[in-house]
């Protein structure tokens, strides 16, 4: 006998497309209608990509029939795909001063995500652009210490929070706006409205790129930024290792499904050059995520070798490229920021769809090859060659 309650059990185990979480879970299932043994359901979801309306039609389908129904009809409600930038989009934007948003994202935990979105932001404001900087790694907010603001208590205006400004960049995060050490036990909906609010309540001035530093994988989180702003392209962080890569895999299928274009994978943790003999080594392994960037047509941004004053600078909150803009590795974060505002360039001038490879242009005061004496045809620094 099928009921709408055996039914709801069966939809909540159907997983929405990339993610972990089932659809009811993630609140889509909008109506169960139950005549006979024919079903009806209306779902209602954020991607506008078809191709997730169909696979969500026919994995409902087979679930529904396993149980019994004779015939099953899936109403997917989807939003309009984006005409003008392509982006995840619900068609939603709760921060519409912000011109573009960078979604920052890693399959696995402790690649070198919040590092690489701190040195990129302060890359990128170096080269004259107005960014911002927004943790939404709401259970591990590492941002104000690597920005050195750990201990700065933002100024309130009102019902509204102005953002703290360290090294040229607008930053803001939830490690701010709680007492230090704390932790927080949270349920999945009040993350998603603590990263709502940090978008909506903070007073962020008219910004050329907001980039947003993410917990690590593919969940709520994600989502629920999707939801709320159209986000003009999405990074990915890994470390070359084949167990990184795998995660790595599962978060541009995330982009994808999400409908976001995806500007390019960071290779991070990529060799390590002795500082004293200027060799490389290759500890976790090197250029490894080029044919993962070929599958999904999209290109590496760059590879950030391991650099002690990298950890030091993060832990001390002095990043690299601000006290060390000399060292090799503020170099290639500067032609990485480069890339990364060329790449957002041409998604808003497309209208955003294409991820093809872009030529890297070089910053003001950055040679445009930073490898010591690498061979021009066995490295991907970043410079491009
Ligand atoms: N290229 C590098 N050279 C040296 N140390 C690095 C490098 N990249 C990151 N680290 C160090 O590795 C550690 C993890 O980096 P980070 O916190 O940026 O990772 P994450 O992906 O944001 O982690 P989480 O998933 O916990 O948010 C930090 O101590 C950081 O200083
Ligand atoms: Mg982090």
């Amino acid at each position: 006998m099928l009921t709408k309650e055996n039914v709801l059990a069966k939809l909540k185990e159907v997983k929405y497309p990339g993610f972990e979480k089932d659809i009811v879970t993630f609140g889509f299932v909008k109506d169960i209608q139950i005549k006979d043994e024919n079903i009806f359901v209306d779902v209602e979801i954020v991607s506008s990509a078809k191709e997730v309306g169909d696979e969500l039609k026919g994995t409902i389908a087979s679930a529904l029939e396993a149980i019994g129904a004779k015939r099953v009809d899936v109403a997917v409600k989807q939003p309009k795909p984006p005409v003008q930038k392509s982006n995840s989009q619900s068609g939603k934007n709760i921060a519409p001063h912000v011109k573009n948003f960078v979604m920052v994202s890693s399959g696995k935990g402790g690649v070198g995500k919040t590092t690489t979105t701190v040195n990129l932001a302060i890359a990128l404001a170096s080269q004259g652009k107005k960014v911002g900087l927004l943790d939404a790694d709401i259970y591990g907010p590492n941002v104000p210490r690597m920005m050195g603001v750990v201990d700065t208590n933002p100024e309130i205006v009102g019902q509204k929070v102005k953002p703290i400004m360290a090294y040229g960049v607008e930053m803001m995060s939830m490690g701010s706006l709680m007492e230090g050490g704390q932790s927080l036990i949270w349920r999945g909906a009040m993350v998603m409205k603590a990263i709502e609010q940090l978008l909506r309540d903070i007073l962020w001035s008219d910004l050329d790129v907001l980039f947003i530093d993410m917990p690590p994988g593919t969940g709520d989180a994600q989502l629920t930024l999707a939801q709320s702003v159209p986000v003009t392209t999405g990074i990915c962080v890994t470390t070359p290792q084949q167990v990184a890569l795998d995660d790595t895999e599962r978060s541009l299928d995330m982009f994808q499904k999400l409908h976001i274009p995806i500007a390019g994978i960071m290779e991070n943790m990529s060799g390590f050059i002795c500082p004293e003999t200027n060799k490389e080594y290759d500890i976790f392994g090197k250029g490894t995520t080029r044919p993962l960037a070929d599958k999904f047509e999209t290109i590496v941004l760059g590879e950030i070798p391991i650099e002690p004053a990298v950890r030091e600078g993060g832990d001390a909150g002095k990043p690299v490229v601000f006290f060390h803009p000399e060292s090799e590795t503020a170099k290639r974060y500067q032609v990485c920021a480069s890339k990364l505002w060329d790449k957002i360039e041409q998604i808003n001038a497309e209208g955003g769809v294409s991820n093809e490879s872009i030529q890297p242009t070089t910053p003001p005061g950055v040679s445009a090859c930073s490898t010591a004496g690498a061979k021009s045809d066995d490295h991907s620094c970043g410079c491009g060659h």
